[in-house]
């Protein structure tokens, strides 16, 4: 009700229209679950629950998993299958989990410890961080036998760096040994704070100056950027800066100098790099998606600047009543350094305002010794003007149906020399889309069935060295390649697929990897042109039947 008002005044405002854009081509191809021609290794077993915190070894033979009241080594060096190496068991004991019942929570779903963090630390070592009944713990684990050994600091416990509520989402990663992470740091989730734990050198750990810089986030996803320096989050909160809408959402990104140690007398211990922007993903003529899901950091090729370092982003639309719409937003590093770089607003009197002067210390890094004006600066000045537009000031893929909620991208040479990107998009009814951004639209080459239940809670992670996406929900971990050629039986289907990493291989009437053939392969990525691609290696019937399908 209030959100239907709220649509109303904010599209009369803006005069737009609800009706979202068509044109979005279903799937060309559905694999359902247990499908014979896109087969999917999947490791579950009964007392192994909420496995849903994925971490790959450098090597690709490993993979960690953080699950509930245990952390597991999967071997996945294996094509096929996929087998336990090592599980450490990680409960809570009776008298904690007493303890989490007696403040009101339930044992069974709410006091288990659901292991929220798993990130490498050293060549020797991971990180762990789980709930522990509503009682953050954290350990070091040997990535060999995941044996734990204690984390080297004053307290002994995981609060700052994951949530004490499993239900809260949180985002961590490591950088040269610190852990940088985002989340809430209280029983009551009310929190949220973006901090650097395990610091090196003897510098402090650094947190946030206080709960006015952040209005009630949902943190999902960290990124680094070594060249600068810098650690970015992203995620959805109030944005107190609209305060003529009332709980109007705005996707963020967030930036911190990973080497900040904070000020000397202002700002002790707490960040002087802290900074936010709003993320901008909105149609022409449609409401924005303002809330953002998840951030997939594509880095890229070789000989490129990180500058190019591209953000895909999936934003829904806090406005968006009906089951499903979702879309994907492409953000530059460049840009939002561009946006760190510019001018900021002040808080003051509870509301924001543009700053007059340019103070160029905001958004830099290397403040630690910067006097108390410039601190003061830093205070009330961490929200930027100016908002990130996403590369081409529009989404790269606006769905009407479907919800998507996490997402992975790669990049790919195709038959005829030309760079593709390609997604892959989980929906919120279990299904995985892959989809190739093409010159002017989008097409999506599969949709993959990967659980059978919808999830609250899932994750995916993808290894473009193996060609392979892990997915992790609470049914187990499935390993899905990202393609597999051999399913098109003809050249006919091979061609019309448009899949950049499929080719016909004429000499071998075969649809194989473009990797395996770079010469030889048949393959129309734009267009699908059977009739050009598969002429003479084409038996008519199976074409008719592309055709007609
Ligand atoms: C990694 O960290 C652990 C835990 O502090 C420590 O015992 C181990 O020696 C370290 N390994 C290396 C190679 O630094
Ligand atoms: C754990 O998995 C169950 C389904 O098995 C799900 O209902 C629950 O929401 C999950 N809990 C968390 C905290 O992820
Ligand atoms: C800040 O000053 C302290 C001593 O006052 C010095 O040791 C330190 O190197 C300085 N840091 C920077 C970043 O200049």
């Amino acid at each position: 009700m209030a959100y239907g008002s709220l649509a109303w005044s904010l599209s009369a405002l803006l005069g737009l229209l609800l009706t979202p854009s068509l044109g979005l081509e279903p799937p060309r191809i559905s694999f359902p679950l247990e499908s014979p021609e896109r087969p999917l290794p999947l490791f579950s077993q009964p007392d192994i629950k909420n496995t849903t915190t994925l971490l790959l070894s450098d090597d690709g033979s490993t993979l960690f998993v953080g699950a509930q009241d245990a952390v597991l080594s999967l071997d996945v060096s294996q094509p096929d299958v996929i087998t336990m190496k090592t599980k450490m068991e990680w409960k809570p004991p009776p008298d904690v989990l007493h303890e989490c019942t007696t403040k009101g929570k339930k044992e069974t779903t709410d006091c288990p410890n659901f292991v929220r963090v798993l990130q490498p630390i050293n060549a020797t070592h991971l990180y762990a961080c789980g709930t522990f009944a509503y009682n953050p713990q954290d350990t070091y684990m040997d990535t060999d036998t995941l044996t734990m050994a204690k984390v080297p600091r004053k307290y002994n416990n995981g609060r700052g760096c994951c949530p004490f509520n499993p239900y809260q989402r949180n985002t961590a990663i490591s950088v040269d040994g610190e852990l940088f992470t985002a989340t809430t740091n209280d029983f009551r989730g009310k929190t949220p704070m973006v901090s650097r734990h395990l610091s090196k050198d003897g510098r402090p750990d650094v947190s946030q100056d206080t709960s006015v810089t952040l209005n009630e986030p949902t943190f999902v996803s960290s990124a680094s950027d070594t060249s600068e320096g810098k650690v970015y989050f992203f995620f959805s909160e109030v944005g107190n800066e609209y305060s003529f809408l009332d709980e109007f959402k705005v996707a963020r990104v967030a930036q911190v100098c990973k080497d900040d140690s904070g000020g000397e007398r202002i700002l002790q211990n707490r960040w002087t790099s802290f900074a936010k922007a709003e993320l901008l993903c909105r149609p022409p003529k449609e409401l924005p998606f303002n809330i953002i899901q998840d951030v997939f950091t594509l880095t890229p090729s070789e000989g490129y600047s990180t500058q190019d370092i591209i953000f895909y982003g999936i934003f829904t639309s806090q406005w968006s009543v009906a089951s499903g719409q979702s879309a994907v937003c492409a953000f530059r590093l460049g840009d939002i350094k561009d946006v760190f770089a510019g001018n900021y607003k002040i808080f003051q009197n509870h509301q924001w305002s543009p700053r007059m002067d340019k103070s160029s210390n905001l958004g830099k890094c290397g403040l630690a010794n910067a006097s108390d004006t410039t601190l003061m600066a830093v205070k009330e000045s961490f929200l930027a003007s100016g908002s990130v537009r996403p590369i081409g000031s529009a989404p790269v893929l606006n769905s009407p149906d479907q919800r998507y909620s996490r997402i992975a991208a790669l990049r790919t040479k195709a038959a005829n020399g030309q760079d593709y990107t390609i997604l892959f998009l989980l929906s919120e009814s279990g299904f995985l889309h892959k989809a190739v951004l093409l010159n002017k639209d989008t097409h999506i080459i599969e949709e993959i069935q990967v659980f059978r239940q919808p999830q609250l809670v899932k994750n995916i992670l993808l290894s473009t060295s193996k060609g392979v996406l892990y997915v992790g929900t609470s049914e187990g971990v499935t390993q899905v390649p990202v393609s597999q050629c051999s399913s098109y039986k003809s050249c006919a289907q091979c061609v019309l697929a448009r899949d950049p990493l499929c080719g016909w291989d004429p000499a071998s009437g075969h649809c194989a990897s473009v990797s395996a053939i770079p010469a030889n392969a048949r393959q129309d990525v734009e267009h699908g042109n059977v009739m050009k691609e598969c002429q003479g290696s084409l038996t008519a019937k199976p074409l008719l039947d592309d055709h007609y399908n």
